[in-house]
């Protein structure tokens, strides 16, 4: 069932830079990697809605089967016949179907991994399969040991995951860990139904919204979305009918296996607003929560062995560890994984973006405006009518020169400015002063809109709502610039970002990009863009309040764009 996709010349490209960074990288910390073979993409049957629960079964245990059914809850009396054919009930229903299924692995790119049938028992993740584990990816690929991370050998090493974190085990091994112990005993596995998100991360990432909403959600998106869509040769291409969000499964609980409730939650409070705004019904779990499942799926403990006076009754002892044993089993996951998705060449070593390795694995998948299901539900949510259903660009198309080029021009042009004056990064404060003077004769000249916001003046509604209306988006390199995952694509949406000169990150330009518009950045009176994009680049002065911005160079090139002098 489980494919690898044949390897395009593109891929072989890939591979081979992905083999020459990783090799560079392990030159460096030569402790860091032990396989250098790629794992890029591996998708088996993804056309599936919820996971049935009963697919794959195995061939029955050697002792007597166990009466399966005996404790399934009847239910559904008045539901419809679709709705009976549900593979779970939420009914006290986990003693149903608690045979061990296999695990399906249905996709997977470095860091992010979805299965269909996860087992997890006292903090242990296991892969259910007959298949040797060199069937699938290798661990380090698809987790860690979750520690925060830091750019040190030992860190590197600490951050290696070991069976204890992933366990890939037969179905023999599983069965003698969770199965009868005696003929017509249950089987010890429990049901976690529905679409779960793991994530693995501590909250050293997590706390930030552009970390959090444009690299953890975003990635996750583009990896669900891709996955799931109805691509039909699961290549699109641009005779082929773009594939549909569809059949795009719900998304019923995040659970944050390695940060409390604190650990996500944004000071500003964005990442709340976000998620709740974007997903509704969404069950949310912390370490907290996913500590009950480890201790209460952990086996008793052994008692201390007393060699001058051995236990007679030792096989039952172990008996009962076994009866004490249960696990686990997630009907759907995605499994994501920071440090995992490093390991990979397109966040390793081209854009240190997570979700850059999410979103590249599926770019050829995802949908026409995969993006805009979120971006609308939190457009909605703040109360904006304007500019909701945006313009996605075709995926094809955003490696064309000028992937806006079939896109509609802008109703009404609304320049937005970013005033981060008040914040440490912050502008030289006459060049504030020129810059919003040179904005201001700019936007009455041409009859444009111009709005200068002061974050901390306006209410996360307005805020967004600001931005759904915006055409050009401009500020010093910051968080407030996460908010361009809610801008409107059209023929010339544009986020300009101001760095002190020579300095460069990959953060905005490279969402920008995956949303199909266009990034500039901006020092003092020059600017950068694709195909010149300058290279990372933490100068003196990157964090300072004394940025040079020449406001009347940065107006000229807002008039070039909008004018498509600057395509
Ligand atoms: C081991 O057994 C001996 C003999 O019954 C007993 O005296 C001793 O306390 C036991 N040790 C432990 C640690 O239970
Ligand atoms: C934000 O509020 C402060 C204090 O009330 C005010 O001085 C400033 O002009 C406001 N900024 C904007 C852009 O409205
Ligand atoms: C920024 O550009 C302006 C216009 O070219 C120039 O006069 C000014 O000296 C520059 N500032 C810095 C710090 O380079």
């Amino acid at each position: 069932m489980v494919f690898l996709r044949s390897l395009s010349r593109r891929d072989i490209f890939l591979v081979l830079l992905g083999a020459v960074s990783l090799h560079l990288f392990t030159l460096i910390f030569p402790s860091a990697l032990h396989s250098t073979h790629d794992q890029r993409l591996i998708i088996a049957n993804p056309h599936i809605d919820h996971p049935p629960a009963d697919t794959n079964p195995l061939p029955p245990p050697p002792e007597a089967e166990p009466d399966r059914f005996k404790n399934t809850v009847q239910h559904n009396v008045h539901t419809t016949e679709k709705e009976s054919k549900r593979p779970h009930t939420h009914v006290s229903g986990a003693q149903v179907k608690q045979e061990i299924i296999e695990t399906t692995l249905v996709s997977h790119a470095y860091g992010w991994t979805i299965f269909r049938n996860l087992y997890m028992a006292d903090g242990t993740v296991f892969i259910v399969s007959r298949h040797p584990s060199s069937y699938f990816p290798d661990i380090r690929f698809m987790t860690s040991t979750g520690l925060p991370a830091e750019n040190t050998p030992e860190n590197i090493k600490l951050r290696e995951p070991t069976k204890k974190d992933m366990a890939i085990i037969s179905p023999e091994e599983a069965r003698h860990r969770w199965g009868p112990v005696k003929a017509g005993e249950p089987y010890r596995v429990w049901a976690v139904e529905g679409n779960t998100f793991l994530v693995n991360d501590p909250s050293q990432f997590l706390r930030h919204y552009y970390h959090f909403v444009a690299e953890l959600v975003f990635g996750a998106w583009a990896f669900w979305t891709g996955t799931f869509s109805q691509s039909p040769d699961g290549v699109v291409t641009a005779s082929s009918p773009p594939p549909t969000l569809e059949n795009t499964p719900s998304l019923d609980r995040f659970i944050f296996m390695n940060s409390d409730a604190d650990g996500w939650r944004d000071n500003p409070g964005f990442n709340r607003y976000f998620l709740r705004a974007a997903f509704p019904s969404l069950t949310v779990e912390h370490r907290e929560d996913w500590d009950d499942r480890v201790l209460t799926s952990r086996p008793p403990p052994y008692p201390a062995y007393n060699y001058s006076n051995p236990d007679p009754n030792l096989d039952k002892t172990d008996e009962e560890i076994r009866r004490g044993s249960r696990v686990w089993r997630f009907d759907q996951v995605l499994f994501a994984d920071r440090s995992a998705a490093f390991r990979g060449e397109a966040c390793g070593s081209r854009t240190q973006r997570t979700a850059a390795e999410a979103f590249e694995a599926m770019q050829k998948r995802l949908p026409v405006g995969w993006w805009d299901p979120l971006r609308k539900a939190v457009l909605q949510f703040a109360g904006a009518t304007e500019n909701i259903k945006s313009s996605a660009p075709r995926t094809e198309l955003m490696s064309a020169a000028d992937p806006q080029a079939h896109l509609p021009m802008p109703e009404k042009v609304v320049i937005t400015y970013i005033d981060r004056q008040k914040t440490k990064r912050s502008l030289a404060p006459a060049d504030h002063t020129l810059l919003v003077k040179s904005l201001e004769e700019l936007t009455e000249k041409r009859g444009w809109e111009l709005i200068v916001v002061q974050a901390e003046n306006l209410t996360k509604d307005m805020q967004i709502r600001i931005m759904a209306r915006t055409t050009i988006l401009l500020s010093i390199h910051g968080n407030g610039l996460t908010h361009l995952c809610l801008m409107p694509n059209t023929r010339i949406s544009t986020v300009i970002e101001m760095f002190v000169p020579e300095g460069f990150a990959h953060d905005y330009q490279w969402t920008t990009h995956a949303l199909g518009m266009r990034h500039f950045a901006v020092w003092n009176d020059t600017w950068h863009t694709l195909p010149n994009k300058p290279k990372v680049n933490y100068p003196e002065g990157f964090q300072g309040p004394n940025i040079p911005a020449y406001g009347p160079k940065i107006a000229e090139l807002i008039e070039g764009r909008v004018d498509l002098k600057y395509p």
